[in-house]
């Protein structure tokens, strides 16, 4: 046995990560790019879980918290990324193409699940800039569907160019052989921008606060009887949402204890 194959085995036995292939790579602004992985037929995740992703570098394992953006049925597994200017393991993950191996934790988790959240009519999911991504995944979940009658995905970015892989994201879905009947009726897709002119702009917060969220949407304003929601995006954007939705009246749920709302950050690396 050689060195590298008893390294191998080590890793294994200690649950370190598993060796995933490259199988596509699509960069959708200067600052924003997706990848597909393959995916071990022992990995399970639930829809909105996050798992650690890396690759070596000078010889090392360098990991850093992804969300998974693909659903729990699909046969490989995907994520969205920012590129971040020096960032440690961003600026060599850019890089990345098919055929190239990247590392793969073996242990998802996270809050945003749907086992989070009690029951509800209306699931709102608001996301910022790489934070749709564990929503790309629960929009693909056909469990989704059945616990709500309508689901809400809510996207800002900076600019209109960054709203692409969204949009992207909801007109596949839409179409999808599994889920596409599903979301007939169901799956809304609420977009605006904060740093350049757009069909809408505003943070996610301001649409709230004036009532255009709600108005737009031609929906009542938030009732903790009838309204879920998830949050994913900055530190600050996360704690600004949620004290909107606590002052409306909905609680924050965790696995051990599902209430009202789920939150987590977008991970950045
Ligand atoms: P803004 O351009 O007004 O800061 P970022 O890339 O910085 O995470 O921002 C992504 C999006 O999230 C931007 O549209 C940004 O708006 C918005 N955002 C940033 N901070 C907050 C916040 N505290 N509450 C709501 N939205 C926010």
């Amino acid at each position: 046995m050689s060195s590298s194959d008893s390294a191998e085995t080590t890793a294994a036995k200690s649950g370190g990560p598993t060796t995933e292939t490259v199988l596509e790579v699509r960069h959708w602004t200067d600052r924003l790019f997706s990848f597909r992985i393959t995916r071990p037929a022992s990995f399970r995740f639930r829809s909105g879980e996050f798992v650690m992703i890396g690759l070596v570098i000078a010889g090392k394992p360098l990991l850093r918290a992804y969300s998974i953006a693909s659903p729990a049925w699909d046969e490989a597994l995907d994520f969205y990324s920012i590129k971040v200017e020096g960032g440690p393991l961003t600026s060599h993950l850019l890089k990345i193409e098919p055929g190239d191996t990247v590392l793969l934790g073996r242990k998802p988790t996270g809050t945003l699940v749907l086992d989070a959240l009690t029951p509800g009519k209306r699931l709102y999911l608001f996301s910022t800039g790489t934070g749709i991504a564990p929503f790309a995944s629960l929009i693909r979940d056909p469990d989704t569907y059945e616990r709500y009658e309508e689901v809400i995905l809510t996207h800002t970015c900076r600019q209109t160019a960054e709203l692409a892989y969204g949009e992207h994201l909801v007109a596949t879905t839409r179409e999808d052989p599994l889920v596409g009947e599903m979301t007939a009726g169901k799956l809304r897709h609420y977009t605006s921008v904060t740093q350049e002119a757009g069909p809408r702009m505003g943070r996610i917060t301001s649409l709230m606060e004036s009532g255009q969220l709600f108005a737009d949407l031609g929906v009542p304003p938030l009732d903790p009887a009838s309204d879920r929601a998830m949050i994913c995006g900055s530190m600050a954007m996360i704690a600004d949402t949620k004290a909107l939705l606590e002052k409306a009246g909905l609680k924050e749920g965790s696995n051990a204890q599902p209430a009202e709302f789920v939150i987590e950050r977008a991970f950045v690396g």
